[in-house]
């Protein structure tokens, strides 16, 4: 569980004043949630994920937090920095505590589940495509089995296979009882793999509450399938495109429609 309470953040502006980036957020995820953040550039996701994850303090209110967290920055490429792609993603297993033998098992299992084999182990991560970067820190951070992923724009960057196999495995870990957090600008990704939404506005909780529902209630977080009804309105045939939230949900009302002519 993490729970936020009345929870603000100021960056300190060094003699200016100071900048408020969050105000008074307050909110609980239960373990084992599958949960996205959306909001405009600038709107504080990448605070609220430090936040949550423990890289900063709050300037005020009070965050608990029951199990071990991990956080994949925006850009966890930079977040590389050993000799080799092995012992980079051995460092966090290492780290709490696994002998070299288990930690090395570990590393390459989850090397191996991002589509990096042998031949990469031993390659120096800096001098790998941005793709392959990536997917080496994200390795990483599934190295370190904490109970709660927080992933920051993780598909970012991924080609298209790459992408839906990155949510596949974030699936897979939410099935095994991991709370799995991710920050989006894509509202179809939300919308498809997300139970429960965080939209934040102006640096303030605007809204939160099961993906679809948030979805329907604001005009910024449209889907291509929900601007697709749309223009399906416009041309004539009439459809509900609030109900349109995922291409199921527009299929099922484009059958429902055609049932009743
Ligand atoms: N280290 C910092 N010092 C001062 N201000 C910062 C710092 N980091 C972020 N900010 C400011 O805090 C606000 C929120 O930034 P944040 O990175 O959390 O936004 P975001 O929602 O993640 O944006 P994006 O979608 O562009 O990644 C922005 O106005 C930003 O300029
Ligand atoms: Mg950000």
């Amino acid at each position: 569980m993490i729970t936020f309470k009345d929870v603000s953040f100021c960056y300190p502006s060094y003699g200016r004043e100071p900048k408020k980036v969050l105000f008074d957020v307050s909110f609980s995820i239960p373990d084992g949630s599958f949960v996205g953040i959306a909001g405009n550039m600038g709107s504080g996701k990448t605070t609220l994920c430090k936040l949550m994850s423990g890289l900063l303090k709050p300037s005020s209110g009070q965050i608990e937090r029951s199990k071990s967290v991990s956080f994949a920055m925006q850009f966890p490429e930079s977040q590389l920095f050993e000799s080799t792609v092995i012992k980079d993603v051995m460092f966090g297993p290492m780290n709490r505590g696994l002998s070299e033998k288990e930690a090395r098992m570990i590393s390459e299992e989850c090397l191996v589940s991002m589509g990096l084999g042998k031949d990469f182990f031993d390659r120096n991560p800096l001098r790998l495509s941005g793709g392959e970067k990536r997917r080496v820190a994200l390795a990483g951070i599934l190295s370190m089995d904490a109970d709660t992923i927080i992933l920051d724009e993780p598909c970012a960057g991924l080609d298209p296979k790459w992408h839906d196999r990155l949510l596949e495995i974030l699936h897979g870990l939410n099935e095994k009882g991991k709370t799995v957090i991710i920050v989006s600008h894509n509202i179809d990704d939300i919308a498809r793999n997300c139970r429960t939404l965080l939209y934040l506005k102006d640096s303030k909780l605007a809204d939160m509450g099961k993906a679809k529902d948030v979805i329907c209630r604001h005009e910024e977080l449209e889907t291509s399938s929900m601007a697709f009804a749309k223009r399906l309105t416009d041309a004539g045939f009439k459809i509900d495109f609030k109900k349109a939230v995922t291409t199921e949900d527009l299929a099922s009302l484009i059958a429902d429609r055609q049932s009743s002519l």
